[in-house]
C-alpha cells in the first residue's frame, strides 16, 4: 500500500482591483451575466464570461427549471455555448461570480463537480489550461491556473479505450 497525494493550488486576490485589468473587464462580463440568471428557485444566480483566443467573449448563466434537474449551471450554459458557436476556439481564460440574492457573499464560490467535469473536456481537448478566476458578488478573487487542478485524478477519454 501506498499513499498518493493530491495537490491543488489556488491564488487569492484580495479583490477586483488586484486583478489584472483584462481580467477584472472579463469578471464584470461574468457579473453582468449574473444579474440576468434565472434563477427563482434557488434564488442563487451565477454568470460566468469565457475569452476564446479568436477574441471572442461568451457569457453564461444558470437556468432553472419548474423541473429542478433539468436546469443547467451557468458554467455549462457558457462552455457549451462556446462549443457550439466557435468548436474550433481555444478558451484561454473563465471568470465566474456567484450570489444569493438575498445573502450577498464576499467569499470566492467556485464552480461545481459538474461544471468541473464539463469544463475539463474542453480544456483536454483544446491542450492549453484555462485559467479560472470566481468570486461571490464582491470581495476575494481566487484563481486556478488550470481546470485540472480543480479536479485531481480526472475520469477523462484516456480511461475509456
Ligand atoms: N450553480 C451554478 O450555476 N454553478 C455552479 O457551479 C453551482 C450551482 C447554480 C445551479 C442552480 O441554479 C443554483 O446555482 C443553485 O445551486
Amino acid at each position: 500500500m501506498k499513499e498518493v497525494k493530491l495537490e491543488s493550488k489556488l491564488f487569492v486576490y484580495e479583490n477586483l482591483e488586484e486583478l489584472p485589468s483584462d481580467v477584472s473587464d472579463l469578471m464584470e462580463k461574468a457579473m453582468l451575466a449574473r444579474t440576468r440568471a434565472y434563477a427563482p428557485y434557488s434564488n442563487f444566480q451565477v454568470g460566468a464570461a469565457l475569452l476564446l483566443d479568436n477574441g471572442e467573449v461568451v457569457t453564461g448563466n444558470n437556468q432553472e427549471n419548474a423541473s429542478y434537474p433539468s436546469g443547467l449551471c451557468a458554467e455549462r450554459t457558457a462552455i457549451y455555448y462556446a462549443g457550439a458557436q466557435y468548436p474550433d476556439a481555444k478558451i484561454v481564460c473563465m471568470t465566474i461570480s456567484a450570489t444569493a440574492i438575498n445573502a450577498p457573499t464576499s467569499k470566492p464560490i467556485p464552480p461545481c463537480g459538474a461544471c468541473r467535469q464539463a469544463m475539463v473536456e474542453y480544456e483536454i481537448k483544446q491542450d492549453e489550461p484555462i485559467e479560472i478566476y470566481f468570486m461571490g458578488e464582491m470581495g476575494a478573487v481566487a484563481k486556478s491556473d488550470s481546470v485540472l487542478n480543480l479536479l485531481p485524478y480526472v475520469f477523462d477519454k484516456s480511461v475509456l479505450f
